[in-house]
């Protein structure tokens, strides 16, 4: 089982000896390994049970740093590490030959990203190499904003997880794909893809799936469907009108009411999982919920209370997996689409559920 800690001696001396440690970051926290041992790398693919074919983000401490391992590196991104950095920006460049393939799954390029919380610096800084580290969560879940979290999924893999409380940004980088000639968003993330825009006065192509743009590139899998997902259903819904007609579904009370005889669910009553963005549903649905729907427990994660969307990034991938525990489907209702609530609305959506709808 894990220690928890908050030694970055005891972190430094596992990673030096091929084992990977989670670590805080602004962000998320990271499964981190030395990105030059080809073992550690090894070890991080297992206990993430993640494909060999999804490359993993290098973390180093410094822009001097970065440039012993990333080459042809352009102008712009100079200027986004200026202005960004350290922060939840990875910008994709080609790699030099001191990084092994197996970091990039094969590709000629390399995400790069200088973390903000300043224990996974102090780590970086302490010792000499880069720190590969994808989200410490099981390939395709929910990303852990707490070293709870982590060892709540990777508890028995891994022999240590460096405590830095909870995450203060909660969602993943944005990640840039510079290796080409125009600039490519891959992932909306922790700094709004427009903010970028409007602040460098560039114009990022944002193909609807990035990586079928050139042949090259990867498939960037917090592209790809059904990533970030929760145990149980999630089905997101914009507005009242849309959530009123979900209310309206019998097969949704049905799945609400489903007898839960698995122990992952504390209690056997009949329970719907409500994920809020900034209040409880309105008056009209309670009554709805009350008189008609009799005997549903509803269960409600708000994830800001005063619609501040940087209070709603930290909570969301907490209130998702308290409501898995809780609920066998999840109602989740999207951000306002702009600024963070772009991203927050992607890792929604990513969540949701593809298959038949109860
Ligand atoms: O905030 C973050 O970025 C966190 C913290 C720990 O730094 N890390 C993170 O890593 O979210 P991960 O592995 O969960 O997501 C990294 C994404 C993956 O979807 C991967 O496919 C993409 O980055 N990626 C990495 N290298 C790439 C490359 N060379 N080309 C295209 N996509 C790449
Ligand atoms: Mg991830």
């Amino acid at each position: 089982m894990a220690s928890v800690g908050n030694s970055i001696g005891q972190a430094a001396i596992w990673l030096q000896k091929g084992y990977p440690v989670a670590i805080p970051t602004e962000t998320v926290y990271g499964l981190a390994a030395n990105a030059c041992d080809l073992d550690a790398l090894i070890r991080v693919f297992e206990a993430k049970k993640r494909p060999l074919f999804d490359p993993l983000i290098v973390h180093l401490p410094s822009v001097t740093t970065i440039a012993r391992y990333a080459k042809d590196i352009p102008p712009l991104a100079f200027a986004l590490w200026e202005r960004y950095s350290p922060g939840p920006l990875t910008l994709v460049l080609r790699k030099s030959t001191l990084l092994p393939d197996l970091v990039s799954s094969g590709l000629p390029t390399a995400g790069f990203r200088i973390p903000a919380h300043p224990m996974a610096l102090d780590l970086l800084n302490s010792v000499d190499f880069p720190l590969a580290a994808p989200s410490a969560n099981l390939f395709g879940r929910v990303s852990p904003t707490t070293a709870t979290h982590v060892v709540d999924q990777l508890g028995d893999a891994i022999p240590y997880v460096l405590d830095g409380g909870p995450c203060i940004v909660g969602l993943e980088s944005t990640i840039l794909d510079l290796s080409g000639p125009e600039p490519i968003l891959l992932r909306e993330g922790g700094i709004p893809s427009q903010h970028i825009e409007d602040d460098l006065k560039i114009t990022l192509q944002r193909p609807h799936h990035a990586y079928r743009v050139h042949e090259e590139t990867a498939p960037s899998a917090g592209t790809l469907d059904n990533h970030y997902a929760t145990t149980v259903p999630l089905i997101c819904y914009r507005n009242n009108e849309e959530l009123e007609l979900l209310l309206r579904k019998e097969s949704l009370w049905e799945a609400g009411q489903r007898t839960l005889p698995n122990a992952r669910f504390p209690s056997n009553e009949p329970t719907l999982g409500m994920l809020r963005f900034q209040s409880d549903i309105p008056n009209k649905f309670l009554e709805v919920w009350d008189e008609t729907k009799f005997g549903i427990r509803r269960i409600v994660e708000i994830l800001s209370p005063t619609g501040d969307m940087k209070e709603a990034a930290r909570n969301l991938f907490a209130a998702m997996r308290a409501l898995e525990r809780v609920s066998p489907l999840i109602l989740a209702e999207m951000a306002p689409d702009h600024g963070l609530g772009t991203a927050i609305n992607d890792r929604l959506q990513r969540a949701s559920f593809k298959g038949d709808q109860p």
